[in-house]
């Protein structure tokens, strides 16, 4: 019997393996999921009512307390039921940082009302400890000031000179100026909608007081969707859903990980972005499916302004965008009909709509001139990326998997002998005894320090892979279930058990403080795994959490973790707790050296800590051109360090696009090329020529590069600039750059890499009117604004223009690895503005591995300017 499931579980997983399409009847759509259908429904039904609708929520005016000093107004925020009473919403609005807006809203007294009818022993308060882990410091988030005027119907607060924002008491909107410009609505469609708690009978009473006439009872109490029926939803409907406005603007960007173009799609006629962390097996391109991560933060920008949306909720979330474009003008008769036409039609506007399934209503609000003041004030709140270990801007070679230790110190030297250079060389799943994690297979890799070490003699490392699900029957899990540290059961008497590559897994709660101290035990000094070598890193997988046989490839909602908080509530950050946990492992065990660790979930928060890349995507031209989207869509939330599978997960590239795939993946702020076990092994060098030299070309380009990037790098640590800027962001006054996503800014560099097969040519946009320099032959010019024809892009080139006034950092000797390049000779790359007296740039210098530069500032950052044609470098 048990063979047979045994053998039954590996055929279906090979089954699983083999077929390239996604298995969309696995994930929910919205129609299938109780709370989206539920807010969609109250969304149509409060719209099909227009002005006739009253909407059910209202500030209680004698309840407001006003601190303008601290920036903080508290109140009730009254939701009237059916028969006229109210139930009271704690209502808070607090100015943080410089000048954002924070509201938060919590149903009161829920746990009083809920009192003895649920005998389910998960915690009944509205989860509200997804901003204790996303902000960096949540308890001292800086309060600004502002002044107010309370009328009868709204309150109005003036704050940091530029500020204007009206809260209307009813029906509960609010209205942020910049400028006196009208830049945000909240609840401008009244689609707020707070599911407050009612008994599973109420919810079925037809009569019910607590079920508003547009309100929809669609899986309030279960859940019909075929793999989550076992979900117990012990407390039934309690989603938070709220619309957002954003006026006169025509883009909306960010809300990562989604498959799909930079500027978000209207989703009227379809589907919702969705944010649920899954393991979504060969996931189409050009979709708004969930992915393995989830950030939301949705980013708008126009000439004079740019907006922040930060929802701080790590529940399932699904969020409906609807774009109106201002009509053109016709001709005369046209004009005449448009003059009866209401206002609304003149105006740009992109109405969104977030939904998710529980927690407290927590959004914060960023309105600023630009869009990287938004992402300073998120960064700020949420954490800036952690200045990288070097090494981890080189390229790392991966496969799943090398096969033993002699592989992998083949694959060293074969770089070398065909001057590739290469930092990391990583180990997937297979280097473990039986996927059990912190143990190496005894046969192919007997001598894991011996194998370290010789790596190390090259400045090269080794990256392990570990994941959270722990086979169970062996001593890393019994501990875990020893120590009470795993992922329970929703009766809280058992650890849940799964299936994963192991079989049967138990996870670890990385919410719990306990399992630090038991994760950083896993990675001492001298223990399996690491035993004494120093240029181990890790790669943390499967974290969304991915199992086998769950709902949607994941976890059941209705599980414990620690706090007794349902999975339900912290889904979407388990994968963050989990790298977290890693990271405070690594640096346990080496205080003065900066990790690294790869992450595949991950939540608002996680760029403090990790790096991410984009999963399982397939060698094709369509998931190439789709690698640059993604990571253009992390860059601008605030996660920059983002890669791709270079060469595609699954299937075989030719060496075509394998070239096109290198010379594209040096520009990723984190380039790694890996494979699928079935996939053909595709090491770089064993590419024919000439693509084989043009792939050296390009990784050698990747390493005259680390000065500009490792700069880069800084400037995110302090500001949360992007590595990698979209053209919308470094041109917020340019219109027409909205919507490309082919190109992108790395430092002064434009780049438009070739994503198209068997191309001669590219056509690139220039988005003013300066002088561009081709980075590889500086007598070529590109000028004038719009886009350019016909620029070469022969196999052998890599398209990459520097714009004038400009100075780039690079380092031009080959070597084999970014550990040996550290006392190169720096070169500069000078291009005078269009004046013929001026150019900027910078440099940021430091040992590249330590927290030196944060103890002793023991650090260098140059200045470069030409002024008048003189030239200077200034130390900052
Ligand atoms: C899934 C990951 O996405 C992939 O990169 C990895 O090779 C496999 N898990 C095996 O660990």
């Amino acid at each position: 019997m048990y063979f047979w499931s045994v053998h039954l579980f590996i055929l279906l997983l090979l089954a699983f393996e083999q077929c390239y399409a996604v298995k969309d009847y696995l994930f929910k759509k919205c129609g299938q999921s109780g709370f989206c259908n539920r807010n969609r429904h109250f969304a149509s039904e409060v719209e099909g009512l227009g002005d006739k609708y009253n909407s059910h929520y209202s500030i209680d005016i004698s309840c407001l307390d006003i601190n303008d000093a601290d920036g903080i107004v508290r109140g009730v925020l009254l939701k009237q039921l059916n028969d006229g009473t109210f139930v009271d919403l704690n209502f808070n609005l607090t100015l943080i940082n410089n000048n954002d807006l924070r509201l938060r809203i919590d149903e009161a007294n829920r746990e009083e009302r809920i009192g003895t009818n649920v005998t389910s022993p998960v915690t009944k308060k509205r989860y509200d400890e997804a901003s204790k882990w996303s902000f960096v410091n949540s308890t001292s988030i800086r309060s600004s000031s502002f002044k107010h005027i309370l009328g009868s119907d709204k309150l109005t607060l003036q704050y940091g000179g530029h500020y204007k924002t009206d809260v209307m008491l009813y029906p509960f909107q609010i209205y942020m100026y910049y400028d006196d410009n009208l830049q945000l609505v909240v609840n401008d469609r009244n689609f707020l909608n707070i599911e407050h708690y009612r008994t599973k009978e109420s919810e079925e009473d037809e009569n019910s007081n607590d079920v508003a006439p547009e309100e929809s009872k669609y899986n309030a109490y279960h859940d019909d969707f075929k793999d989550s029926k076992g979900d117990t939803l012990p407390l039934g409907p309690e989603s938070v859903a709220l619309d957002f406005t954003y006026q006169n603007y025509t883009d909306v960007y960010g809300i990562p990980e989604h498959a799909d173009s930079l500027s978000l799609k209207d989703t009227t006629d379809g589907e919702p972005y969705r944010l649920y962390n899954v393991d979504i097996f060969e996931y189409p391109v050009e979709q708004k499916y969930a992915m393995y991560g989830s950030i939301p933060f949705m980013m708008s920008v126009k000439p004079d302004a740019a907006i922040g949306v930060f929802w701080v909720n790590s529940a399932d979330t699904y969020i409906d965008i609807k774009k109106h474009l201002a009509e053109k003008q016709g001709n005369d008769t046209e004009k005449l009909v448009d003059s009866l036409k209401s206002y609304e039609s003149s105006v740009d506007k992109v109405q969104t709509h977030w939904m998710s399934e529980n927690g407290v209503l927590d959004v914060v609000l960023f309105v600023k001139p630009t869009p990287a003041e938004v992402l300073k004030e998120y960064g700020l709140l949420t954490g800036y990326s952690a200045l990288p270990n070097i090494f981890s801007l080189g390229y790392h070679q991966s496969r799943w998997n090398y096969n033993d230790q002699k592989d992998v110190l083949d694959v060293s030297s074969h770089l070398d002998q065909n001057q590739m250079p290469c930092d990391a060389i990583w180990l997937d799943i297979e280097y473990t005894e039986k996927k059990k994690y912190f143990t190496w297979d005894p046969h192919a890799f007997p001598n894991s320090d011996e194998m370290a070490a010789t790596l190390n003699k090259t400045g090269r490392n080794l990256v392990v892979i570990i994941d959270p699900h722990l086979k169970t029957g062996y001593k890393v899990s019994d501990g875990v279930i020893k120590d009470k540290i795993g992922i329970m059961k929703s009766d809280l008497k058992e650890i849940y058990k799964g299936q994963c590559w192991p079989g049967e897994s138990v996870w670890i709660d990385t919410l719990n403080p306990a399992s630090n101290d038991y994760w950083n035990k896993q990675f001492a000094n001298g223990t399996d795994l690491l035993k004494y070598s120093t240029n181990i890193y890790l790669w943390n997988d499967m974290n969304e959490p991915s199992v086998f046989d769950g709902p949607e490839t994941s976890a059941p909602k209705d599980l414990i973790h620690y706090g007794n908080w349902e999975h339900r509530s912290v889904h979407n950050l388990y994968g963050m707790t989990f790298h977290e946990a890693t990271y405070g492992a690594l640096i346990t065990r080496n205080p003065h050296q900066r990790p690294f660790i790869l992450t595949r979930s991950f939540f608002s928060g996680s760029q403090r800590t990790s790096t991410m890349w984009t999963g399982d995507n397939t060698a094709s031209w369509e998931y190439l051109r789709e690698s640059i989207r993604m990571i253009l869509a992390l860059n601008i939330a605030g996660f920059p360090f983002a890669g791709s599978d270079v060469g595609g997960f699954f299937k075989n590239p030719d060496e075509e696009l394998l070239t096109r795939w290198y010379q594209a993946g040096i520009w990723y702020p984190f380039f790694r090329a890996h494979s699928h076990i079935d996939s053909r092994r595709r090491e770089p060098y064993l590419a024919e020529e000439p693509y084989k030299s043009y792939i050296s070309d390009a990784l050698k380009l990747r390493y005259k590069l680390l000065p500009i990037l490792y700069t880069l790098f800084y400037r995110t640590s302090v500001s949360g600039s992007p590595v990698l800027k979209p053209m919308f962001y470094e041109y917020p006054g340019n219109k027409k750059s909205y919507s490309i996503d082919d190109q992108f800014f790395l430092s002064d560099l434009l780049v438009r890499p070739v994503m198209e097969q068997n191309q001669h040519s590219i056509k690139l946009y220039l988005p003013d009117d300066k002088k561009y320099y081709n980075f590889f032959n500086l007598d070529q010019v590109l000028s004038g604004e719009g886009y350019h024809y016909n620029v070469s892009a022969e196999i052998n080139d890599i398209p990459a223009f520097l714009r004038e006034g400009s100075i780039l950092p690079t380092k031009q000797r080959y070597r084999r690895s970014s550990k040996l390049m550290t006392y190169d000779p720096y070169t500069l790359y000078v291009t005078i503005d269009s004046s013929g007296k001026s150019a900027n740039g910078e440099l940021y210098i430091d040992d590249g591995k330590s927290f030196d530069y944060l103890d002793s500032e023991d650090f260098i950052l140059l200045n470069f300017t030409v002024e008048n044609g003189d030239t200077q470098f200034l130390l900052k």
